[in-house]
Protein backbone atom coordinates (compact mmCIF):
# COMPACT_ATOMS: atom_id res chain seq x y z
CA UNK A 1 0.00 0.00 0.00
CA UNK A 2 1.22 3.46 -0.86
CA UNK A 3 1.25 5.95 1.98
CA UNK A 4 -1.20 8.79 1.39
CA UNK A 5 0.30 12.25 1.13
CA UNK A 6 -2.25 13.62 3.60
CA UNK A 7 -0.78 11.28 6.26
CA UNK A 8 2.83 12.28 5.56
CA UNK A 9 4.97 14.56 7.67
CA UNK A 10 7.35 17.10 6.17
CA UNK A 11 10.27 14.69 6.08
CA UNK A 12 8.22 12.08 4.23
CA UNK A 13 7.06 14.67 1.72
CA UNK A 14 10.70 15.63 1.15
CA UNK A 15 11.52 11.98 0.52
CA UNK A 16 8.59 11.68 -1.88
CA UNK A 17 9.87 14.69 -3.83
CA UNK A 18 13.18 12.88 -4.21
CA UNK A 19 11.53 9.59 -5.20
CA UNK A 20 9.37 11.26 -7.87
CA UNK A 21 12.39 13.12 -9.20
CA UNK A 22 14.23 9.80 -9.59
CA UNK A 23 11.23 8.21 -11.33
CA UNK A 24 10.77 11.12 -13.74
CA UNK A 25 14.40 10.90 -14.76
CA UNK A 26 13.68 7.34 -15.88
CA UNK A 27 10.27 7.93 -17.45
CA UNK A 28 10.63 11.27 -19.23
CA UNK A 29 12.88 12.74 -21.89
CA UNK A 30 15.62 15.06 -20.67
CA UNK A 31 13.69 18.13 -21.78
CA UNK A 32 10.45 17.23 -20.09
CA UNK A 33 12.29 16.14 -16.98
CA UNK A 34 13.93 19.56 -16.76
CA UNK A 35 10.55 21.22 -17.44
CA UNK A 36 9.08 19.25 -14.52
CA UNK A 37 11.83 20.33 -12.14
CA UNK A 38 11.51 23.90 -13.27
CA UNK A 39 7.71 23.83 -12.90
CA UNK A 40 8.23 22.60 -9.34
CA UNK A 41 10.47 25.56 -8.59
CA UNK A 42 8.00 28.03 -10.07
CA UNK A 43 5.13 26.43 -8.15
CA UNK A 44 7.13 26.82 -4.94
CA UNK A 45 7.56 30.51 -5.65
CA UNK A 46 3.86 31.04 -6.41
CA UNK A 47 2.83 28.96 -3.40
CA UNK A 48 4.92 31.17 -1.13
CA UNK A 49 3.43 34.30 -2.64
CA UNK A 50 -0.19 33.18 -2.56
CA UNK A 51 -0.23 31.19 0.68
CA UNK A 52 -0.40 27.60 -0.51
CA UNK A 53 1.47 24.82 1.31
CA UNK A 54 4.78 24.75 -0.57
CA UNK A 55 5.49 21.02 -0.45
CA UNK A 56 2.04 20.20 -1.79
CA UNK A 57 2.48 22.64 -4.67
CA UNK A 58 5.97 21.28 -5.36
CA UNK A 59 4.91 17.63 -5.38
CA UNK A 60 1.96 18.36 -7.65
CA UNK A 61 3.99 20.47 -10.06
CA UNK A 62 6.77 17.93 -10.19
CA UNK A 63 4.38 15.16 -11.24
CA UNK A 64 2.06 17.20 -13.46
CA UNK A 65 3.41 15.82 -16.77
CA UNK A 66 4.15 12.30 -15.60
CA UNK A 67 1.89 10.86 -18.32
CA UNK A 68 2.79 13.34 -21.05
CA UNK A 69 4.98 11.01 -23.05
CA UNK A 70 2.55 8.11 -23.24
CA UNK A 71 0.95 7.45 -26.62
CA UNK A 72 -2.78 7.80 -27.29
CA UNK A 73 -3.03 4.05 -27.39
CA UNK A 74 -1.35 3.77 -24.01
CA UNK A 75 -3.81 6.34 -22.58
CA UNK A 76 -6.77 4.30 -23.73
CA UNK A 77 -5.33 1.05 -22.43
CA UNK A 78 -4.46 2.63 -19.07
CA UNK A 79 -7.92 4.15 -18.79
CA UNK A 80 -9.57 0.84 -19.51
CA UNK A 81 -7.42 -1.11 -17.09
CA UNK A 82 -7.97 1.41 -14.31
CA UNK A 83 -11.63 2.17 -14.89
CA UNK A 84 -10.99 5.80 -15.73
CA UNK A 85 -14.02 7.42 -17.29
CA UNK A 86 -13.15 9.02 -20.62
CA UNK A 87 -15.71 11.40 -22.08
CA UNK A 88 -16.74 12.05 -25.67
CA UNK A 89 -14.21 14.85 -25.96
CA UNK A 90 -11.33 12.56 -24.97
CA UNK A 91 -12.17 10.29 -27.86
CA UNK A 92 -11.97 13.18 -30.34
CA UNK A 93 -9.02 15.16 -28.96
CA UNK A 94 -6.30 14.17 -26.50
CA UNK A 95 -5.77 17.61 -24.94
CA UNK A 96 -7.07 16.55 -21.51
CA UNK A 97 -5.74 13.01 -21.50
CA UNK A 98 -2.25 13.35 -20.07
CA UNK A 99 -3.73 15.26 -17.13
CA UNK A 100 -6.44 12.71 -16.57
CA UNK A 101 -4.12 9.70 -16.72
CA UNK A 102 -1.33 11.55 -14.87
CA UNK A 103 -3.63 12.35 -11.96
CA UNK A 104 -4.48 8.68 -11.60
CA UNK A 105 -0.86 7.58 -11.78
CA UNK A 106 0.04 10.15 -9.10
CA UNK A 107 -2.63 8.70 -6.82
CA UNK A 108 -1.74 5.09 -7.44
CA UNK A 109 2.03 5.49 -7.27
CA UNK A 110 2.43 8.33 -4.78
CA UNK A 111 -0.80 8.60 -2.79
CA UNK A 112 -1.62 12.13 -3.97
CA UNK A 113 -4.67 13.75 -2.36
CA UNK A 114 -7.84 14.51 -4.33
CA UNK A 115 -6.86 18.18 -4.40
CA UNK A 116 -3.45 17.34 -5.91
CA UNK A 117 -4.94 14.90 -8.40
CA UNK A 118 -7.40 17.56 -9.54
CA UNK A 119 -4.66 20.11 -10.08
CA UNK A 120 -2.90 17.62 -12.38
CA UNK A 121 -6.15 16.64 -14.06
CA UNK A 122 -6.98 20.25 -14.91
CA UNK A 123 -3.53 21.73 -15.51
CA UNK A 124 -4.13 22.06 -19.26
CA UNK A 125 -7.85 22.77 -19.53
CA UNK A 126 -8.69 24.44 -16.22
CA UNK A 127 -12.15 24.07 -14.72
CA UNK A 128 -14.96 26.00 -13.18
CA UNK A 129 -14.11 26.88 -9.57
CA UNK A 130 -10.37 26.39 -9.98
CA UNK A 131 -8.69 26.08 -6.59
CA UNK A 132 -5.59 28.03 -5.65
CA UNK A 133 -3.53 24.87 -6.20
CA UNK A 134 -5.11 24.41 -9.67
CA UNK A 135 -4.15 27.96 -10.58
CA UNK A 136 -0.60 27.61 -9.30
CA UNK A 137 0.04 24.43 -11.28
CA UNK A 138 -1.66 25.81 -14.40
CA UNK A 139 0.54 28.91 -14.37
CA UNK A 140 3.77 27.36 -13.08
CA UNK A 141 3.61 25.01 -16.07
CA UNK A 142 3.43 27.95 -18.47
CA UNK A 143 5.82 30.37 -16.79
CA UNK A 144 8.60 28.18 -15.39
CA UNK A 145 12.06 29.62 -16.01
CA UNK A 146 12.84 27.40 -18.98
CA UNK A 147 9.82 28.67 -20.92
CA UNK A 148 10.95 31.26 -23.39
CA UNK A 149 9.11 33.48 -25.81
CA UNK A 150 6.52 36.20 -25.76
CA UNK A 151 3.74 34.21 -24.20
CA UNK A 152 5.73 33.14 -21.14
CA UNK A 153 7.15 36.63 -20.69
CA UNK A 154 3.74 38.25 -20.95
CA UNK A 155 2.29 35.79 -18.45
CA UNK A 156 5.09 36.43 -15.96
CA UNK A 157 4.51 40.15 -16.29
CA UNK A 158 0.74 39.85 -15.77
CA UNK A 159 1.24 37.62 -12.72
CA UNK A 160 3.54 40.24 -11.22
CA UNK A 161 1.46 43.27 -12.06
CA UNK A 162 -2.12 42.03 -12.00
CA UNK A 163 -2.11 38.65 -10.32
CA UNK A 164 -2.84 35.05 -11.21
CA UNK A 165 -6.49 35.41 -12.23
CA UNK A 166 -5.69 37.98 -14.89
CA UNK A 167 -2.86 35.80 -16.15
CA UNK A 168 -5.18 32.80 -16.58
CA UNK A 169 -7.76 34.95 -18.35
CA UNK A 170 -5.13 36.35 -20.71
CA UNK A 171 -3.80 32.91 -21.49
CA UNK A 172 -7.22 31.59 -22.45
CA UNK A 173 -8.29 34.68 -24.42
CA UNK A 174 -5.08 35.51 -26.21
CA UNK A 175 -3.34 32.21 -26.45
CA UNK A 176 -5.42 29.07 -26.03
CA UNK A 177 -8.61 29.96 -27.86
CA UNK A 178 -6.90 31.77 -30.78
CA UNK A 179 -4.56 28.77 -31.13
CA UNK A 180 -7.41 26.30 -31.20
CA UNK A 181 -9.16 28.38 -33.84
CA UNK A 182 -6.05 28.79 -35.95
CA UNK A 183 -5.25 25.11 -35.88
CA UNK A 184 -8.92 24.19 -36.43
CA UNK A 185 -8.84 22.18 -33.25
CA UNK A 186 -11.84 21.56 -31.01
CA UNK A 187 -12.21 23.96 -28.10
CA UNK A 188 -12.47 22.03 -24.86
CA UNK A 189 -15.55 23.26 -22.95
CA UNK A 190 -13.45 23.67 -19.80
CA UNK A 191 -11.65 26.60 -21.41
CA UNK A 192 -14.98 28.41 -21.50
CA UNK A 193 -15.98 27.33 -17.98
CA UNK A 194 -12.61 28.45 -16.67
CA UNK A 195 -12.81 31.76 -18.47
CA UNK A 196 -16.29 32.55 -17.18
CA UNK A 197 -15.37 31.58 -13.66
CA UNK A 198 -12.17 33.62 -13.65
CA UNK A 199 -14.05 36.64 -14.99
CA UNK A 200 -16.41 36.40 -12.02
CA UNK A 201 -13.49 36.02 -9.63
CA UNK A 202 -11.90 39.16 -11.04
CA UNK A 203 -15.11 41.14 -10.59
CA UNK A 204 -15.39 40.21 -6.90
FE1 LIG B 1 1.04 19.12 -19.32
FE1 LIG C 1 3.90 20.83 -18.41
Amino acid sequence: MVKLVEKMNQQEKEELLEAITRDLKEILSENRYLHSISTMEKAKELAKEYGQEEQIAMLTALAHDIAKEMTNEEYFIYAKENNIQLDEFDKLDNIALHGKIGAHIAFKKYGFTKEMQDAILYHTIGREKMTLLDKIIYLADKTEARREGEKAEKLRKIIQEEGINQAILWNIDYHTIPNMIQSQRLIHPNFIYTRNYILEEIKK
